[in-house]
């Protein structure tokens, strides 16, 4: 059941990595100026990652244990790291000095830190085994 959670889950976090990666880079390139919907969609994301760890760590007693899982689990904390790191600098920043860059850096970081953590336990990206 909660495998099923984190599983599923998994393309919720994606999606959303999507699209802060593609609103970022619209912004960064186009040269806008910075929108507040650009850090609420990157809170977003950033809540998902978390609330992705918090299952991935429950699933972990209810599933049998192999060696690749600590590389799955540490890849997810980087993830969580990057996205989590970029969001709130951005945030402490006043508003004139926000900008799209560290949004855009910090999601394509993330998503290629889940990539791989999902690579790293023998699934596809978007691969399930429920
Ligand atoms: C952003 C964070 C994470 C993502 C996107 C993610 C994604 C996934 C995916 C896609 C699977 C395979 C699902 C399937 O086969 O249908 C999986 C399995 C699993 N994940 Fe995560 N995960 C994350 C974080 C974590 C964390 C922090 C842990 C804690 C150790 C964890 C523990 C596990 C375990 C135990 C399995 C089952 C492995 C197996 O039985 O072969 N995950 N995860």
């Amino acid at each position: 059941m909660l495998f099923a959670a984190h599983s599923g889950l998994r393309f919720l976090v994606l999606a959303g990595g999507l699209f802060v990666v593609l609103y970022a880079a619209v912004g960064f390139f186009g040269k806008r100026e910075y929108s507040s919907a650009m850090a609420r969609l990157a809170a977003v994301f950033t809540g998902l990652i978390h609330l992705q760890l918090l299952t991935g760590f429950i699933v972990l007693f209810t599933r049998p244990f192999y060696t690749a899982i600590i590389g799955h689990l540490f890849t997810m904390l980087l993830a969580a790291a990057a996205a989590q790191f970029t969001t709130s600098v951005v945030r402490r920043r006043p508003q004139e000095a926000k900008s799209y860059g560290p949004h855009l850096v910090g999601a394509i970081l993330a998503m290629v830190f889940m990539a791989a953590g999902i690579l790293a336990i023998g699934r596809g990206v978007l691969e399930s085994t429920m």
